[in-house]
């Protein structure tokens, strides 16, 4: 079956490009069968699906298992997100949405989410994994099908890629963060001097930029107002920094390879953690977690050869630092002992975990404390709130405590790059 035509006959859009090129190998295999419906019956507690829920996921499993060519891309997308590769070294889609299903599109996502818990079970007895932790992910597959129902009135999936993570056995707790590795896809150098313990940060060449040093990426309001450059040569790179305050500079420095070595590169594998909602994220409690880390994922999965820690979240934006000081917020406390980067312009973030309203209107947002209050002011002289990266190499983890970057001058220059008046944002 050729794949263009059978994704144009399920209707299923905007998937990762490199998945074609794995269509061919896929079919080469012995032809494998969909999971069988006592499969999810057995395990239906597991899930934490209602009733309800896995009629309708047993319902379309056999309307795709009746259709060839539903059936095959089930498998196919089952193989190419876990099985052909390490899924966190695979491109992921934003939904897996087959049209051709109607209001049941969503569902067809479950299909392969379902398929690769059958093969997790088996990784929890073999690597002696904490059982309640990763079936506890499991039913966030359930969480985030009720929460699509809410919102649209039918079953569903979004946010595909953290359901990906729901149902592998990698996405592990490690004191108070939750752990999973990915491959990072910006095109960021981190490069360390053993001498003098210094870190800089380089930009690949072309990625472009608002005047703040913040990205333009994903439909954001601002203009372009520089695109980085790199380039290198024997015995030395050049690029456009970034500062550890998490935005890049419109300025070229030269590092000589004899003084600067890379430790994270584009595309390596990074331990990305998550922070759960609720008291106890300190200095103290990331570091302890940042370490635990470490020792947890080459102890029991020796064959990832990760190169650092990662973040992508709203906590992790310099923006946070227009609105407070370290010393009248934990957050800020914990980011100036990190390098960050600057990440995909994502605003969703602040509707989801600070306001858990449904847009970023301004006459609508709470404005019951601080954090409410100051971004509202943000949003409201015409700035865009986003998210923001982190990284560090493993070998700088030991000393995370120790490292703190300052902002001395970097601060005032991000501030005054705004485009609104940031100056009496900490005093609202
Ligand atoms: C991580 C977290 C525990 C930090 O909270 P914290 O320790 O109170 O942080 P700070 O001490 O820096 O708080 C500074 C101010 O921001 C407010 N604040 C912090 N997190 C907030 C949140 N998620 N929503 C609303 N307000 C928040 C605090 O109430 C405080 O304001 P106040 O003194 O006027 O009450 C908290 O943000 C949280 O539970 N977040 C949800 C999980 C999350 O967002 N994970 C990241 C997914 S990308």
């Amino acid at each position: 079956m050729d794949y263009a035509k059978a994704l144009d006959y399920a209707g299923l859009h905007d998937l990762p490009a490199s998945y074609a090129a794995r269509w061919a190998e896929f079919q080469a295999l012995p032809a494998g069968r969909l999971w069988d419906n006592a499969y999810l019956l057995e395990n239906q507690s597991l899930f934490g699906f209602s009733d309800e829920l896995t009629k309708e996921i047993l319902r379309v499993r056999d309307a795709v298992a009746a259709d060839e060519a539903l059936a095959l891309l089930a498998r196919f997308f089952h193989w190419v997100l876990f099985v052909g590769s390490k899924p966190f070294l695979v491109e992921k889609p934003g939904a897996l949405l087959a049209e051709k299903l109607g209001d049941d599109k969503g569902l067809f996502g479950m299909i392969p989410l379902i398929a690769e818990t059958a093969r997790t079970l088996t990784a929890i007895d073999e690597y002696r994994l904490d059982r309640e932790n990763i079936t506890g992910n499991f039913k966030s597959l359930n969480n985030f099908a009720n929460e699509y129902k809410k919102k649209n009135g039918h079953w569903g999936l979004d946010a595909f890629s953290w359901n990906c993570s729901c149902v592998v056995p990698y996405y592990n707790k490690c004191g108070h963060l939750g752990f999973e590795p990915i491959s990072i896809e910006y095109d960021y150098t981190y490069y360390y001097n053993d001498k003098t313990g210094s870190s800089v940060v380089l930009c690949g060449d072309g990625i472009s930029c608002t005047g703040d040093g913040l990205l333009t990426s994903n439909n954001c309001p601002f203009p372009a107002a520089f695109t980085t450059k790199a380039a290198r040569g024997d015995g030395w790179v050049e690029g456009f920094p970034i500062d550890p305050l998490g935005v890049a500079l419109h300025q070229t420095v030269r590092l000589s390879l004899d003084q600067y070595r890379p430790l994270i590169k584009q595309w390596d594998v990074l331990l990305a953690f998550h922070i759960p909602s609720g008291p106890g994220y300190t200095v103290e409690s990331t570091y302890h977690s940042l370490r635990e880390a470490v020792s947890f994922y080459r102890r029991v999965f020796p064959d990832i050869d990760f190169k650092g820690i990662w973040c992508y979240s709203w906590l992790y934006t310099p923006q946070l630092r227009l609105l407070f000081g370290p010393a009248e917020s934990e957050m800020v406390k914990i980011q100036r002992h990190f390098y960050q980067v600057p990440a995909w312009r994502d605003s969703g973030a602040y509707t989801r975990f600070v306001y858990k309203t449904e847009t970023l209107e301004p006459s609508t947002l709470p404005r019951g404390n601080r954090l409410h209050r100051r971004l509202a002011a943000i949003i409201e002289r015409g700035g865009h709130l986003t998210s923001g990266g982190l990284m560090l190499p493993v070998s700088l983890v030991d000393g995370w405590m120790e490292t703190e970057y300052d902002d001395t001058d970097s601060l005032p220059a991000f501030r005054m790059s705004q485009p609104y008046d940031a100056n009496d944002l900490p005093t609202l």
